[in-house]
């Protein structure tokens, strides 16, 4: 049987998953493969700390270059995640013929432009299954399993600590600094979160899934963008009166020949698949024109979750090293030289419903100032919620509508927050419920 050499650049907790996972299923893997990998180094700057994991010495090495360098090494692992020296490891080993597999989902959004048309050029394939919803084999869908289809749209729920802390705060009817916390505690939420609860996380995830669906080259700051950090209980529950769950969605929808890209909180109907999705979980929402829908569902995050989408980019490129082929799927779906910059649609040109949550005082004419300016702005309503005053003061005044445009949306809201008899600033959230 014939040997493949791999090299791992990163033994964090995915790494960790990947020697795990290649000592457990070894003789499976060389089954599916008809050849046996060999895991010949291994570069962490902390090799020392004990990792669960059975590691001889002699794998181990503080400097990447010992892998890069190595013209055994034919397939390069990068899991160290983060922005640098991970550009540089990988253009280096692009240089020297190896293929890469990655995980780095900051690094491929921000420096994918640069990456894949490099590797392209060299003939190496860049496997990136990892790099977007964990397990969940999106990448490989769009490349390959609906290749032949228009996307319509794709929406994703891709950030497992924004669905934990929407979910708790769903089933408790607790705060969001709370459930955090507590999310902190139990370890779904990084020390510092904002990467995540900001949604930035989500972004570079939604750029390179943009980038396949439609074959075009995505800007990450051209994707609009919301966390979740301004979501309250009490939006959650209204929410739940009015049918819906509040999830952070990424939605991308072709308008044309454009896509609406956007990232933000969103109400969508409790019965919705993806309103179903709790806890850590990642899902995608798919409709292409032949296909219809296709529903993606699993684990987001995780040592050997991930670490199963790293193999299976793994084996992609040992089965080529194996036939002696490359570039038989192109990087991004699209040849690299004929992608074009994506025609993206303004956020104030989208139309969705509407959620508002106004805090205003409870006097007569309260209403009908309110809906005047929103009807005078082509905004029309839905539904209505007030519950009655309990103690002197201002009360929330809950509307839906029905389809609106962003910008008329804006301008609305700007004259009502400008009222003396509105309180404090109105809450927004889109409805999404045709999707
Ligand atoms: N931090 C991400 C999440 C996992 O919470 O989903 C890695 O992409």
């Amino acid at each position: 049987m014939k040997n493949i050499s791999i090299g791992l650049i990163g033994l964090g907790n995915i790494g960790t998953g990947v020697v795990r996972l290649l000592e457990q299923n070894e003789k499976l893997i060389a089954q599916k493969l008809g050849a046996k990998l060999v895991l010949k180094k291994i570069a962490d700057i902390d090799i020392t700390s004990p990792r669960g994991v059975k590691i001889p010495k002699k794998l181990l090495t503080t400097d990447a270059r010992d892998i890069l360098n190595d013209p055994d090494i034919s397939i390069v692992i990068e899991l160290m995640g983060g922005y640098e020296p991970a550009r540089t490891f990988v253009l280096e080993a692009i240089k020297k013929g190896k293929h890469v597999v990655t995980a780095n989902k900051a690094m491929l959004a921000t420096f994918g432009n640069e990456i894949f048309p490099a590797a392209q050029k060299k003939n190496v394939d860049i496997g990136f299954e990892a790099s977007v919803g964990g397990t969940i084999p999106i990448i490989k869908t769009l490349k390959e399993s609906l290749v032949a289809n228009r996307i319509h749209s794709i929406v994703g729920i891709m950030n497992g600590t924004c669905n934990f802390i929407l979910t708790k705060m769903t089933n408790e009817g607790k705060p969001f600094d709370v459930v955090l916390k507590e999310a902190q505690q139990l370890g779904f939420a990084e020390a510092d979160p904002t990467f995540d609860i900001e949604g930035i996380d989500t972004s570079h995830k939604m750029a390179i899934v943009l980038s396949l669906a439609y074959g075009k080259k995505v800007r990450l700051k051209d994707i609009y963008l919301e966390g979740i950090t301004k979501i309250s209980a009490e939006d959650i529950a209204f929410a739940g009166e009015l049918g819906y769950r509040i999830k952070l969605l990424a939605i991308g929808r072709l308008k044309g020949d454009a896509v609406e890209a956007r990232i933000h909180p969103t109400m969508i109907a409790s019965g919705h698949l993806l309103a179903n999705v709790n806890h850590n979980y990642n899902a995608f929402h798919l409709v292409g024109d032949a296909s219809g829908p296709v529903f993606l569902f699993g684990q987001g995050a995780g040592m050997m979750p991930t670490a199963s989408a790293v193999f299976s980019d793994i084996l992609d490129s040992a089965r080529n090293v194996l036939k002696g082929i490359s570039g038989r799927v192109p990087l991004r779906s699209i040849d690299e030289t004929g992608m074009k910059d994506i025609r993206l649609v303004p956020m104030d040109n989208i139309e969705t419903k509407y959620y508002f949550r106004f805090t205003a005082l409870d006097r007569p004419g309260v209403l009908s100032k309110i809906s005047g300016i929103l009807g005078a702005h082509d905004i029309s309503l839905a539904t209505v919620i007030q519950k009655a005053r309990e103690e002197a003061g201002a009360v929330p005044i809950v509307m839906t509508t029905y389809k609106a445009k962003e910008k008329n949306v804006r301008q609305a809201l700007k004259k009502i927050d400008r009222l003396d008899i509105v309180r404090d600033k109105t809450i927004l959230i889109r409805i999404e419920d045709e999707l």
